[in-house]
């Protein structure tokens, strides 16, 4: 290498690019997180190109060995990254060339830029996925483990955020992990979509070279090579579909989020969390504030921006490589980070939380959630049409309104002046436990 600044392209071009260029085309600062699988995919390239005999075996060994030190050496944070090389792929194969001369020149034989970064990325969201998955089990296990120890613990279940009908903390708890459930089933089958290699497909066009993109594939870990070539260069759905995998999850758990943030308020009182996840305030002293909760919920924003960012760049994109491409990272990184920490902190924040059973069940006792036990008992025990039930029931609880009382402090005579054939049977539905023990 006679220059060790000039850019690869450098004897096409008059003139070096101005400073300001420099800064809008450099990836390095993000893209540098990909380094791991850059030089693994690197590697396996090379073993390929040897085992074809594309290249001389004793350069491509060379290469090897010049690639993992280079790992060794970003391990150990003693890596100089330069803004002027560009891109994690061209700050690698710079380093190789100082480390082991011009041998490091075979190492881009059959390959491009192109199909190398989409390769790379594909292998890092594949992995995230991976972590992503492991992180909502333990969110999972928590729920579970939360919702097993409150099977009994009546609370009212809403709609329109009024008190509709009483349910459990299980009950309430399980949604959630049902959304996890469905949530990790999403990332799963996404997987299946990362599980083709897109290397090999060079610029776009695939190689005169005869490469064997079944080797490389398998060796990276992925099933099979991409089928079209112009394709696996300008394929980024694999990056938007992860995209609104974390976003969706995320909004989910905002969901969770803004339930805790009511349920610790003294107005519903249902639970308290632990002052290892909440903060105090700089002036009321009483004050305990769900923070983490709202971060969560607050975090939404940055996912959902991230999916509509990934997807407005990509949109009428003409094929194949467009530089616009580069802007693909910065999102998924974030969106995962973001996502992983807002499950860690959620897992964090049921685990400790503390609910107040009677509390809840005076909640559910108070808000008349039991008006549509009596509607089933009419129509179960006087042959009545729902509607019909309906009707009297309405005027029963208008009469409980009126005289500012539960239910079931109703009289059985007050109750007769409505429907004069109830019984004193009608009671044993209006009690929040039996109502929800009813429950198929
Ligand atoms: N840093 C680039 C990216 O992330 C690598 C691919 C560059 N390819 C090219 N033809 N300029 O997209």
């Amino acid at each position: 290498m006679k220059n060790k600044n000039k850019t690869v392209w450098s004897n096409r071009f008059g003139k070096t690019n101005s400073k300001n260029f420099q800064r809008i085309g450099a990836s390095i600062n993000i893209d540098k997180r990909l380094y791991n699988e850059d030089i693994q995919a690197s590697i396996v390239h090379v073993q390929m190109l040897i085992k074809k005999s594309i290249i001389p075996k004793k350069d491509g060994i060379k290469i090897i060995k010049g690639l993992k030190k280079i790992k060794k050496e970003i391990d150990k944070n003693k890596f100089k990254f330069k803004e002027k090389f560009e891109d994690i792929h061209q700050n690698i194969e710079k380093r190789l060339f100082q480390i082991i001369g011009d041998s490091a020149g075979h190492l881009h034989t059959a390959r491009s830029r192109n199909d190398q970064v989409v390769t790379d990325f594909k292998m890092w969201v594949k992995k995230a996925s991976f972590d992503i998955n492991e992180t909502i089990n333990f969110l999972i296990r928590s729920l579970l483990k939360k919702a097993s120890r409150n099977i009994d613990t009546v609370m009212p279940g809403f709609t329109h955020l009024q008190v509709a009908q009483p349910v459990t903390l299980a009950m309430h708890l399980s949604a959630y992990d049902q959304m996890m459930e469905r949530d990790k089933s999403r990332v799963l089958d996404c997987k299946n979509r990362l599980n083709e290699s897109p290397l090999g497909a060079c610029a776009l066009s695939g190689t005169g070279f005869n490469i064997d993109r079944e080797m490389t594939a398998s060796k990276l870990g992925f099933n099979n090579p991409m089928v079209s070539t112009m394709d696996a260069v300008s394929a980024r759905d694999f990056a938007t579909e992860f995209l609104f995998i974390c976003a969706q999850c995320g909004l989910h758990l905002s969901r969770l989020a803004e339930e805790i943030i009511l349920w610790v308020t003294p107005q519903f009182g249902f639970a308290r969390l632990s002052d290892a996840w909440s903060t105090g305030s700089s002036i009321m002293p009483q004050k305990k504030n769900p923070d983490a909760a709202e971060l969560i919920r607050a975090k939404t924003g940055r996912l959902n921006g991230n999916l509509i960012q990934l997807l407005t760049v990509m949109k009428a994109l003409p094929l194949a490589y467009n530089k616009d491409m580069q802007e693909d990272k910065q999102a998924v990184f974030e969106s995962f980070d973001t996502i992983s920490l807002c499950l860690k902190a959620m897992t964090g924040m049921v685990e400790t939380m503390e609910f107040h059973a009677p509390i809840m069940k005076k909640a559910a006792e108070s808000g008349y959630a039991t008006a549509t036990e009596i509607a089933d008992w009419l129509v179960r025990n006087l042959d009545m049409p729902f509607r019909d039930a309906h009707h009297v029931t309405g005027a029963i609880v208008k009469m409980a309104v009126t005289k500012n009382c539960k239910l079931d402090d109703l009289s059985l005579s007050d109750m007769q002046d409505i429907e004069p054939r109830i019984t004193d049977d009608i009671f044993n539905v209006l009690d929040v436990e039996k109502a929800v023990a009813s429950r198929k």
